[in-house]
């Protein structure tokens, strides 16, 4: 018996006539005939042979599937030209093929009728089917749309929409046309937007009305149209209708809807090359300015595919749903591009986990008969806290695999998640990846079968994923039980090629600091048995509910309040956001504004800069910051002394020692209780 990726599901392992080619999956025989059958495998009986196969052969093991399971216009020569020490990435050269193409048109030729997306929208009960054969006929719509208006490959277009479909048949649109879209999360102020919009040069933007979100509206309009009045490089923005709402009329506007009721429901596809950028997404970093992370056409989506297929062992008949926003990547790669390559049923979740109640994810269980659940463990934190009577409310049985992302899945919530929702029958998978990395590089599946899943840690690395943890002198560290920076040692195909309009800043960021690997940003620990537990940010990064801020970001926004001379923005523990944000506020001297009043505005100010979800937690005032000599602020030191410590380590390198004792006691004073 051969090992399949996708074989426990698979009805069809004995019938399907590429089995005995391809010993990998069965995607194929559901999917099309154009799929190449032509590379032969040999046997693997069990999870651990392949996967050691995945580490010693990464080219062969790369090779076979990316013939197996993506649709190619012409094959590739080369599977890989990589260089890890230079930062350098090229997968499947050679080869040409479309992402629409395999994520649509080709599911669309063999079964138009299996449904692509249920649109759960935020209206509860409401969901809205879409056929591959409907998507593809949006798609082809909007690709017309924005060819007809300029749009050509290589340009970028923003999309500033809610959780719908026709966000996703946009992004499709985009791809198809070879268009870089760069989606922004529909909760980002007209600042960020515009920032995004700016760094990109787009040329067109795609938008809705409105929003709605746990019943709120919320203006994406407006936002769009004081964001593009900053944006000389946008030339149209097409607007969707999701509310209906009377807005005024810009000079760029054109309406999507009608022109896609107009436009030719067939559209060609854009030959791309394997290396051709699909999408760019911005992330933030330990500076200011967000980052557009780029990724490639072949090696991101085939990364997509298969661990989307392999992580979550989805069926051919299941519904599969992922409740996370488009605006982030794990829209991209396990709403949209993953879950669609493999002719998958994808949940598009346009609302919020409490909306109208905290049973809202557990009641579209039900309802939906949903298979695998992914979601963020912010979510699961919250709703833990809203009691068990609302799952126990409703028939779970349908789900197999549960999933999260976004940050460490802490015990109470892991067991919580496994019993009360998982019944303790389902795979409970906490995936560890990022932005950059594409898609999931370290998760308890798949993995041998029965073997034991730990709470508490993503455990083990994908196929092909050699993690490696190095000390701070960059030395690898061989064995268990070691603690330290998490590093990548082999290129795999999903790795972001670059930042966009900043080659240096990626190589600076991802490539430099450990030589010959590539580094997460994030600290982990292989525990004794060789399992890794990610331990969290190493860099000047906050993660809040999952979504990644720079503190330099928060700062400078900050650091607009014309009374304030500067600020140190640090993350603290919060029990449901992960992360929450501590701001220290140093006052211009001639100030005589009311802190009260101080406070109140800066709070706006973030938000208004970057969005809601980036407002602290708590803000407190002091007369100085703790800095070096050499004026870099100490922000370790903060964190020791918000964390209740009263050892701060070597504090002789602070250009004024005292203010240390002077923080504390203020930060005493202040009567919050933070922890
Ligand atoms: C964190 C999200 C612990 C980590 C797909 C990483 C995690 C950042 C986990 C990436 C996990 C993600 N356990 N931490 N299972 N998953 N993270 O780019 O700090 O939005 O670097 O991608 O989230 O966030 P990003």
């Amino acid at each position: 018996m051969a090992y399949h990726l996708a074989a426990r599901f698979c009805k069809n392992t004995v019938s399907c006539k590429f089995a005995k080619a391809i010993n990998f999956s069965c995607l194929r025989c559901n999917v099309s005939t154009v799929v190449s059958s032509s590379f032969e495998f040999p046997n693997f009986k069990t999870h651990n042979e392949l996967h050691e196969f995945s580490i010693n052969k990464t080219d062969e093991f790369w090779a076979s599937l990316a013939h197996s399971r993506l649709k190619w216009l012409k094959s590739f020569h080369t599977t890989q030209q990589c260089n890890m020490d230079e930062g350098k990435f090229a997968w499947f050269f050679g080869g040409q093929l479309n992402i629409a193409d395999n994520c649509v048109d080709r599911h669309a030729l063999v079964k138009p009728d299996k449904v692509a997306l249920i649109w759960e929208k935020d209206e509860p009960g409401n969901q809205q089917l879409v056929t591959y054969r409907e998507l593809q006929e949006m798609t082809c719509r909007i690709a017309n749309v924005l060819k007809a208006h300029g749009v050509q490959k290589g340009d970028r277009v923003a999309i500033y929409m809610p959780n719908s479909p026709i966000a996703v048949a946009s992004m499709l649109a985009c791809v198809r046309i070879g268009a870089m879209h760069t989606v922004v999360f529909a909760g980002f102020s007209t600042e960020a937007l515009a920032a995004r919009i700016q760094d990109a040069s787009c040329t067109a933007v795609i938008t809705s009305d409105q929003a709605l979100r746990g019943g709120k509206i919320i203006e994406l309009k407006r936002t769009v149209d004081a964001a593009v009045a900053k944006c000389p490089s946008v030339k149209h923005v097409f607007v969707s209708q999701r509310t209906g709402a009377d807005l005024p009329n810009m000079p760029l506007d054109l309406p999507l809807d009608k022109l896609m009721a107009q436009a030719c429901q067939h559209s060609a596809i854009e030959i791309m090359e394997s290396e051709d950028p699909s999408f760019m997404l911005y992330t933030s970093g330990s500076t200011g300015k967000p980052k557009g992370i780029q990724h490639s056409t072949a090696g991101y989506l085939l990364y997509a595919s298969v661990t989307h297929q392999s992580v979550f062992n989805v069926g051919p008949d299941d519904v599969y749903a992922c409740v996370a926003d488009i605006g982030w990547i794990t829209g991209h790669s396990y709403v949209v591009y993953g879950p669609l390559a493999n002719g998958a049923t994808t949940v598009l979740f346009e609302s919020v986990p409490t909306y109208p109640d905290p049973g809202r994810y557990w009641e579209m269980v039900e309802r939906l008969q949903i298979n695998q659940f992914y979601t963020a463990p912010t979510a699961i934190r919250l709703l833990l806290k809203a009691g068990d009577a609302w799952p126990q409310k409703y028939n779970l049985s349908s789900l197999k695999v549960l999933g999260c992302v976004g940050e460490p899945l802490n015990h109470e919530a892991w067991h919580w998640y496994n019993e009360l929702i998982g019944q303790s029958k389902c795979d409970l998978v906490d995936t560890w990846w990022q932005t950059e990395t594409g898609g999931i590089c370290i998760t308890p599946r798949p993995s041998e079968a029965g073997a034991e899943i730990i709470a508490g840690m993503p455990m083990r690395p994908f196929f092909g994923i050699e993690p490696a943890i190095l000390d701070s002198s960059q030395k690898l560290l061989e064995g268990n039980d070691v603690i330290g920076s998490l590093c990548i040692k082999k290129p795999w195909p999903g790795i972001a090629r670059t930042i966009y309009g900043d080659h240096e800043r990626y190589l600076d960021t991802y490539f430099r600091p450990f030589p010959g690997y590539y580094f997460s940003g994030d600290g982990a620990h292989r525990h004794s048995n060789g399992y890794y537990q990610v331990t969290g940010r190493t860099d000047d990064v906050i993660n809040v509910s999952g979504h990644r801020l720079g503190t330099a970001e928060v700062e400078d926004a900050i650091n607009e309040h014309a009374a304030v001379a500067e600020s140190a923005v640090i993350g603290i523990p919060h029990p449901i956001k992960g992360e929450g944000i501590y701001a220290f506020l140093v006052l211009k001297d001639d100030v005589v504004l009311d802190q009260v009043c101080i406070v109140s505005e800066v709070n706006s100010l973030v938000s208004t800069a970057i969005a809601k979800f980036a407002v602290p937690d708590h803000i407190l005032i002091v007369p100085a910051l703790p800095k070096t000599r050499s004026g870099k602020i100490m922000r370790r030191i903060l964190r020791k002394l918000v964390a209740g410590e009263t050892e701060f380590g070597d504090v002789s390198t602070l250009a004024d020692p005292s203010i240390v004792q002077v923080i504390a006691r203020l930060h005493l004073d202040s009567n919050r209780n933070l922890m």
